[in-house]
């Protein structure tokens, strides 16, 4: 336990106002949790699975009307409305900490209070932050001590400090009603009420690591990203690293643990996950910028989650891992979900608990949003500097979404200003539907939007200003989109393992090595210098070339969805937007 006194009394604050009947101090040693475990196996919270074949593995079922982050009840509660600005919901501190403060009031009577100390990024490390959450719930310390790093070791670090994240969350009686996710960036607070389902209640991620550290990087000069981290090695042995920013359900799980094609195989070319969803990034002594990734573990959507899409997140599942909402196998005490074989079970249990049987029920096993949370430690291409403090140097910084039309495989952006217009114009379409129509778009600048913790024109004018601190040692910044479909709704590029081919060019870009075509927008590939080596029957030079037009009639219309999309932001909208705005509509001309 520790002695700071800024979190002794804090945690006896939130102790008379939650009253419970006692406090368990979380120390991260094995055998408090494993105490932990029995009791919410014991109480049927958890479900212990098949020791075998997964061994350390829980499951675990929340309410069903608890099962997703819910935007429509996130909160940012800056004193000024302004500072939360146009695309977040708003509410005033004081109002706020009153209602959530009666919401609380008394509702650990009769249980248990567990504090954790928590460090976002590996302990000790420049990059690092710490928090502490408090929680009335064993599953959210369990999964805690999976997605970062807890216990005792925090303590050592913070010393004296008062410089930490405070997290209560109260799983209440779970009424939606009556369910708040809200953060107080300028108190360094998140309040998360009446949910106990994963990325509302493990405060660390979405909340800490996104939404409280995108404001701390503003006003400490580093950047808090909805990114994955990757490390591609060429054959030489050189590893090169980008991030990746795509929005949810996009594919950065997917990017990030990648299969290279087997050309690229047989030559030696190797990849290395850093971090699947997060990524927070300073300026290093170099001037370069370097990335860590804050969490621990993957806290992965399950379904369509297999052997051949993702083998390395599934082998990363078979221990130590906790799945929520995922239909469970009588049979054999495992657990399945839609999209991980073709052979559901019969005699199983659904993710709302009732008997269910794969073979004939119309209903799902699995909930579409059920989870595993799995320690990053379990991935097989983890990289070796994934828990090591220094962050590794990226090189390019790639926005994507799904877009059936418009926009091309890849292009790169003229310089960086341009390519903070790149991000800030992310958007990505609901699925289209089979005769080729356009889905509807929904902006989401840097896949941030539910995720920026302050006014997204302030966001963008930080964005700006890292370029300036950067100058020519800046990442190069592409787009890239994986989702273009032909006439008959079929995606034109093979994506997933064969993404490694566009990554290619982007690196080949980045050292200078590979020509391009300049197009309104910015730099396409020459389509002879995409390597299509072993998928020619897949993706037919004239398919290629198509993917990688741009067509000036759809653009134009896009300027003008994005001049719409910018009013928003009225005078906070950065000068340099603005112009690139413009600049890129004189060049559509
Ligand atoms: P969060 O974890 O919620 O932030 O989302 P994510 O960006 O990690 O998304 P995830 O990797 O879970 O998205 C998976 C979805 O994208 C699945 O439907 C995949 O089939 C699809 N997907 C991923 N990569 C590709 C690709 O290269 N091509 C195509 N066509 N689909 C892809
Ligand atoms: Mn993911
Ligand atoms: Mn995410």
């Amino acid at each position: 336990m520790t002695t700071n006194k800024s979190v002794l009394s804090w945690v006896d604050e939130m102790k008379a106002l939650v009253t419970p009947d006692t406090v368990l101090w979380i120390d991260g040693s094995e055998q408090q949790l494993e105490t932990l475990r029995k009791e919410a196996i014991q109480t049927g919270e958890m479900i212990k699975l098949n020791d075998e074949k997964l061994p350390g593995c829980l499951l675990h079922r929340t309410a069903e009307n608890d099962v997703a982050r819910v935007e429509n009840r996130t909160f940012i509660c800056s004193r000024k409305e302004e500072d939360a600005g146009p695309t977040n919901h708003w509410m005033d501190p004081q109002q706020c900490y009153k209602m959530l403060y009666d919401i609380a009031r008394g509702s650990y009577k009769g249980r248990t209070m567990y504090v954790i100390p928590f460090s976002m990024g590996p302990v000790g490390s420049p990059f690092a932050k710490i928090g502490v959450e408090v929680t009335d719930s064993i599953y959210v310390v369990l999964n805690m001590s999976i997605m970062t790093r807890v216990g005792n070791k925090i303590w050592d670090v913070l010393g004296d400090s008062n410089d930490w994240v405070r997290g209560l969350h109260c799983k209440c009686n779970v009424d939606p009603e009556k369910r708040y996710i809200c953060q107080f960036p300028e108190d360094n607070t998140i309040i998360s009420v009446n949910s106990a389902y994963g990325g509302n209640v493990l405060l660390g991620k979405k909340c800490f690591a996104l939404r409280i550290a995108s404001y701390q990087g503003k006003t400490e000069g580093w950047m808090a990203e909805h990114m994955l981290i990757l490390g591609i090695q060429n054959p030489k042995g050189e590893i090169k690293y980008v991030t990746a920013a795509f929005p949810s359900a996009c594919g950065k799980t997917n990017l990030a643990m990648l299969i290279p094609p087997e050309g690229y195989k047989k030559k030696g070319y190797k990849i290395f996950t850093v971090g699947d969803d997060i990524a927070w990034m300073r300026i290093g002594p170099d001037g370069r910028l370097w990335a860590i990734n804050p969490e621990n573990g993957f806290f992965g959507v399950a379904p369509g989650t297999n052997a051949k899409s993702n083998p390395n997140a599934l082998a990363s599942t078979k221990k130590n891992t906790i799945f929520t909402n995922v239909a469970l196998n009588l049979d054999d005490n495992t657990v399945w979900w839609e999209g991980l074989d073709k052979n559901p079970p019969e005699n199983a249990v659904d993710w709302k608990g009732n008997p269910w049987n794969g073979k004939t029920s119309s209903e799902k096993g699995a909930h579409p949003n059920s989870r595993f949370t799995a320690p990053a430690q379990n991935c097989p291409c983890i990289s070796p500097e994934f828990d090591k403090g220094a962050g590794v140097p990226i090189s390019a910084i790639i926005f994507g979404g799904r877009r059936a039309q418009t926009t091309p495989l890849v292009y790169q952006s003229r310089d960086w200003n341009n390519g903070v217009f790149v991000g800030s114009i992310m958007a990505s379409e609901t699925t289209a539907a089979a005769t080729g129509a356009v889905g509807v778009i929904r902006r989401d600048p840097m896949a941030m939007l539910p995720f920026c913790g302050y006014n997204m024109g302030d966001y963008f004018n930080h964005w700006i200003e890292m370029g300036q601190k950067l100058g020519d040692k800046a990442p190069k910044i592409f787009n890239v989109n994986w989702f273009r479909l032909d006439k008959d709704g079929h995606f034109q590029w093979p994506g997933f393992g064969d993404n490694l081919r566009v990554l290619d060019w982007i690196l080949d870009r980045c050292d200078n090595k590979a020509d391009a075509v300049e197009t309104p927008i910015g730099y396409v590939p020459k389509p002879e210098d995409i390597n299509l080596e072993g998928i020619e029957d897949e993706v037919s030079q004239d398919t290629l070339k198509e993917i990688l037009t741009i067509d000036k009639t759809q653009w134009q219309k896009e300027a003008q969805g994005i001049e719409e999309f910018y009013k928003k932001f009225g005078s906070k909208l950065p000068k340099e937007l603005a112009a690139e705005l413009d600049g890129l509509k004189a060049r559509l001309q």
